[in-house]
């Protein structure tokens, strides 16, 4: 097995089956191996900086039924809330003065947000904060709207492909929805020349270690330049309420390897890491993760963007703290950089 690591380590890349055996491998020393091994790649090329990227969730009404997802349309129970323009450009403005220099908006799929009204706010942000970096993650959208957005001033696009395996992407999604048109966003994205970033679920209901193996080829083939991956966890109104949540252990091997084959990719040590352990995110950041997305929402708002049960909106990870952030980012060595972070 350490043959396997050294040689994922010293090439960054290993077949199929030595994946498996990783993945598969709970050998404790090998695990902190991995660790090791992916923070000394993270150091080759970023050194110890965490980038930090404000997190707006603009919305959380979606006309997507995917059957994980707390804030799918069929959830009656969800309490549905739109942010206006002006809330978005005052959480842009306590953002600047907290440091942040990449705002985030993040939101279900509404079609409220027409081009029109996005450009507008997009140029705006721009205009008024023309050393910040702008990131939608506003799900699937036809290559006319990427394309505009793209000229309004956005640099970057989040959004994960979920899985990489169709027959598992047709029982986590609904009928309507296709991975092929998933994938096509993505290399849609990459062609507008977006900085684009892709991701998965570790743990979701069904997942198979193949599956797994599956979502690192995709992004081997799209190359991108973030990966948003986090632990899938229940959220009680959706179908899958009753399944158990994907575990930190798997989580975190799976960072330590995405870190080993994508050296110098972006990638968050996200809420859901943060929700399945309070140490969860530092952990994320010593196998690899070099970006934090605290939340700049409004209070007001936050509990309603709720993806899955318990998801972390107040104490240390929301933006006011942002100085309670860094002191624990640099207790475990690294340090927050301030600026727009964007991949090398
Ligand atoms: N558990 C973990 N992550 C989830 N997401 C949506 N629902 C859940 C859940 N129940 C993730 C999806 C989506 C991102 C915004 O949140 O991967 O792309």
């Amino acid at each position: 097995m350490k043959e396997i690591l050294e040689k994922l380590y010293s090439t960054g890349d290993i077949s199929d089956y030595e994946l498996k055996l990783l993945i598969e491998n709970t050998d404790g020393n090998i695990s902190a191996l991995l660790t090791y091994y992916a923070d000394t790649v993270r150091k080759k090329y970023y050194g110890k900086k965490v980038f930090l990227r404000g997190l707006i969730e603009i919305s959380n009404y979606c006309k997507n039924d995917c059957l994980y997802c707390g804030i799918r349309r069929s959830n009656k129970n969800a309490v549905r809330y739109r942010l206006t323009r002006e809330d978005i450009l005052s959480c842009c403005e306590e953002g600047y003065s907290l440091g942040f220099r990449t705002f985030v908006m993040q939101g279900g799929e509404d079609s409220f947000f027409t081009d029109d009204f996005l450009c507008g706010l997009i140029s705006d942000i721009k205009i008024k904060y023309p050393d910040c970096a702008v990131t939608l993650s506003l799900g699937e959208r036809p290559y006319k709207s990427y394309k505009v957005l793209k000229q309004a001033g956005a640099d970057r696009y989040l959004l994960r492909h979920e899985t990489a395996d169709s027959g598992l992407y047709g029982r986590l999604h609904p009928s309507e929805m296709s991975l092929e048109n998933r994938k096509q966003c993505l290399y849609n994205l990459h062609e507008i020349g977006y900085q684009v970033g892709a991701g998965f679920m570790v743990g979701v209901p069904f997942q198979t270690t193949e599956n797994l193996i599956q979502d690192i080829r995709f992004l081997q083939d799209l190359k991108p330049q973030m990966i948003g991956i986090g632990a899938f966890i229940p959220h009680h109104d959706t179908p899958f309420a009753r399944e158990k949540s994907g575990t930190l252990q798997l989580t975190l091997k799976m960072l330590g390897i995405l870190r080993l084959m994508f050296p110098k990719a972006l990638i968050p040590a996200t809420t859901a890491l943060g929700t399945i352990s309070p140490t969860g995110r530092e952990e994320g950041l010593k196998n690899g993760c070099n970006v934090v997305m605290p939340n700049l929402s409004p209070v007001a708002v936050r509990k309603k963007y709720e993806l899955y049960d318990n998801k972390i909106c107040t104490g240390e990870e929301s933006a006011e703290c942002v100085s309670d952030l860094t002191r624990r980012i640099e207790s475990i060595g690294y340090e927050v950089f301030s600026g727009r972070g964007d991949a090398i």
